[in-house]
């Protein structure tokens, strides 16, 4: 059933545990990641990037609508969430591509001009009855990002946080606590005590991007610390490329693409199912 990124969220923060969201790439990704979902019974958030959306030569609608169909019939609510969006045509696109919600990444911008440009997505998003999320601090590792106002290894200041989230009325906020983006090893170290710091300063879910780097216990940690939702991209693709390479490997002479493909949407559901069972 299709729900809402934000109604996901606060249940899970409400049960203290944290909604999963995923990045969809291809449509073998959003499959595996709603049959993964099904077979834990547990709701779950499918997220499209811009980076995504840029893959699929710009256009967000075809695999948002292959989202929704895919969350419409599955057994377990299915919500779908735009993600490190930069392009305002793009935001003014989320709600008719089906999308109940957004991350707007204004991170490359000085404070003033991010709190501007985020307070207008807000107010854009909340007249179409989206959800918004934005990110405080330098999560870093994003590809075509090298730009943040923020210097490496910058973390979310708490009393910054209550200020921004006051001036722009999101709805929820990305911190940056440890992690970073497209790590390949769980080697992240989270500051689990800020985590608790900014749980008890801010009335908004907190958001940890660059999950795939982050080990299971340190996961549990944060949200035990009080993370509601937590991104994970990374990992799927690790998951999907071995499976793949492993398929080639194999048979020189394999030509069906559903041979590789079959395996490797089985092993993202696997790493999917995984990090479900983590978050509780
Ligand atoms: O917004 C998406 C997530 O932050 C994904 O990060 O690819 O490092 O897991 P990851
Ligand atoms: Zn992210």
């Amino acid at each position: 059933t299709v729900a809402r990124t934000g109604d996901l969220v606060r249940a899970a923060a409400e049960r203290g545990a944290a909604a999963g969201a995923f990045n969809v790439v291809t449509l073998e990704h959003a499959e595996a990641i709603v049959q993964a979902a099904e077979d834990a019974d547990v709701a779950v958030i499918l997220q499209l990037s811009e980076n995504a959306v840029r893959f699929h030569r710009g256009a967000a609608g075809p695999i948002a609508a292959a989202c929704g169909v895919l969350a419409r019939e599955s057994s377990t609510p299915v919500a779908l969430h735009l993600d490190h969006v930069t392009d305002d045509a793009l935001a003014g696109q989320a709600e008719s591509c089906g999308f109940s919600s957004l991350m707007f990444d204004a991170g490359a911008l000085a404070y003033g001009e991010n709190v501007r440009r985020t307070k207008a997505a807000a107010e854009r998003a909340h007249a179409a009855g989206l959800w918004l999320e934005a990110e405080l601090g330098y999560v870093g590792g994003k590809p075509d990002a090298p730009r943040s106002a923020h210097s490496p290894g910058v973390r979310t200041d708490p009393d910054e946080a209550v200020g921004y989230v006051r001036a722009t009325g999101v709805d929820a906020l990305a911190v940056a606590v440890g992690s970073s983006h497209a790590m390949t090893a769980q080697t992240a170290t989270l500051d689990v005590e800020l985590i608790a710091r900014l749980r008890e300063r801010l009335d908004v879910p907190l958001v940890l991007h660059g999950s795939s780097g982050v080990p299971d216990e340190a996961l549990r940690a944060a949200v035990r610390a009080g993370i509601a939702k937590v991104n994970v991209g990374t990992a799927l693709g690790q998951a999907m490329t071995a499976a793949i390479r492993r398929s080639l490997d194999a048979d020189p002479a394999l030509v069906d693409p559903r041979k590789f493909l079959a395996p490797a949407r089985d092993a993202i559901a696997g790493a999917v199912r995984h990090i479900l069972n983590v978050l509780g």
